[in-house]
């Protein structure tokens, strides 16, 4: 399905023939571009940014490249393909014939689900409304705002699903989405994660790597859903998604580098002497990570979850990649819990999302390998680690246990007498953002992280990314 560029909200689902949808969301379009200018990386809407544009939805030559002022984006509705007699995968309807309407009895719970994702979207984007101001380079800068941009989209696309399937309760929660802002003490965001501010750029590449990583996951299980065009949006999104982990892992990975070369030259390993020359010391770069990773673990939930249960018994949302499991009912199977009161046998229904933060803490761990390959190489000893589950979770049942980042139980004195060598202080953070000085020169460089192996689309890492005018 091709999408059509001629319409005032680009879209692949034929939006000119239904207009009372079409109406309803060119309604809403406008209080978007409020948002987005008001909440949104507004300071540079002048800007020509080069950036993709998705023309298509094959996994092949979806995008189209060029300049674009980010208020100009087109901003639009794309789904993937549809599958020729898709069956539902998974829970008590496995091997029905998918939905294309939300039965009426799931109505409510779709909504929220729906809802929830669509919260995020706008949500980092309002997280990360000032970082273009620090922006190492042209490159990173581009970056950003590409990854604005699609969050953008994320949140049409989650837009489009409550007004085309969920009548008026559908449209006021999409006015909803543009009226809840992070970090905001009367309406914040929904999800904790979501709420913190991200106002450095270890912190921006912490959170592509980890919480970008948890909506992957987010919309993998709900690409399994039986409800046909939720499906269908995520599997498109998840197209867009890759290039924002990309973004994370090499970030992290190029922050390391500059660290691991300052080390080299100086031949010295001690944070004071790395932070004198004007870099992040790895010890710091693991209190980020720390901090982000742990964050993005409570967003899969309660360990054990009889809205998990549900969710996947009536066929709302499966598990990521459902194809790699032997047994898609799962009625009969159980699930053992390492909790703070010893193991708990549970049904594995209940403890879906138990499941899904384990595929999503293996996926993590891919990045932190090649991170350390590169500490191997540099003859440094240093390796970065993901922390235990169990350590700073504040929700399921490790929530306020006090523990090491190993998951040891230790005391509430001992755990405040340490915190400070395991998540990062006032001190740290105040440090990370003295070295976020601005560069923007084409080609030119911060000097606390190294330049990127590769520019974007076969461009050189010169290429002027972003035209400041
Ligand atoms: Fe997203
Ligand atoms: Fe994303």
């Amino acid at each position: 399905m091709t999408i059509d560029y001629n319409q005032r909200i680009p879209n692949n689902v034929n939006l000119a023939n239904d207009r009372t949808l079409q109406r309803a969301l060119e309604h809403w379009q406008p209080k978007f571009l409020d948002w987005w200018r008001e909440m949104g990386p507004n300071d540079f809407a002048a800007a020509d940014v080069y950036l993709r544009t998705a023309v298509g939805v094959d996994a092949q030559g979806w995008a189209s490249y060029g300049a674009v002022k980010m208020p100009d984006y087109r901003w639009g509705i794309f789904l993937a393909d549809p599958v020729a007699d898709r069956t539902i995968g998974f829970g008590d309807h496995y091997g029905q014939p998918v939905w294309q309407q939300v039965p009426g009895e799931l109505r409510s719970q779709f909504r929220r689900i729906i809802v929830t994702q669509g919260d995020t979207e706008p949500a980092s984007v309002e997280q990360q409304h000032l970082l273009g101001h620090s922006c190492p380079s042209l490159y990173d800068l581009r970056n950003l705002f590409q990854v604005n941009v699609e969050e953008g989209r994320h949140l049409w696309a989650m837009v489009y699903l409550l007004h085309a399937y969920f009548g008026r309760d559908g449209r006021e929660e999409a006015e909803e989405l543009l009226a809840r802002h992070s970090g905001d003490v009367d309406k914040p965001r929904i999800l904790g994660t979501f709420n913190e501010p991200i106002d450095d750029w270890l912190s921006f590449f912490m959170f592509t790597y980890f919480t970008d990583r948890d909506g992957k996951f987010q919309l993998k299980s709900l690409a399994e859903s039986a409800f046909d065009p939720l499906s269908r949006t995520c599997r498109f999104m998840l197209t867009e998604e890759a290039h924002h982990m990309f973004v994370g892992e090499t970030g992290v990975g190029r922050v390391v580098k500059r660290t691991l070369e300052l080390m080299k030259e100086s031949g010295t390993d001690d944070s004071q002497a790395i932070r004198d020359q004007g870099a992040i010391d790895l010890p710091t770069i693991q209190r980020y990570l720390n901090f982000w990773f742990t964050s993005s673990l409570d967003l899969f939930g309660s360990e054990v979850s009889s809205n998990a249960a549900g969710s996947f018994a009536s066929g709302i949302k499966g598990r990521p990649d459902e194809d790699q499991y032997q047994d898609h009912v799962c009625s009969e199977a159980a699930y053992d819990l390492q909790t703070p009161q010893g193991t708990q046998t549970v049904s594995l229904r209940n403890a879906m999302n138990e499941v899904m933060r384990l595929s999503y803490i293996k996926d993590c761990e891919i990045g932190v390998k090649r991170w350390n390959m590169q500490m191997q190489r540099a003859g440094s000893d240093f390796r970065l680690a993901l922390p235990s589950p169990r350590f700073r979770r504040t929700i399921g049942s490790w929530a306020g246990a006090a523990t090491d980042p190993l998951g040891n139980p230790i005391s509430r004195e001992e755990y405040e007498r340490r915190v400070q060598d395991w998540l990062p202080s006032e001190a740290d953070r105040a440090f990370v953002r003295s070295v976020m000085q601005r560069v923007t020169a084409p080609g030119k460089i911060a000097g606390w992280i190294a330049p990127p192996d590769r520019g974007i689309n076969s461009l050189p890492v010169d290429y002027e990314y972003v035209r400041l005018s």
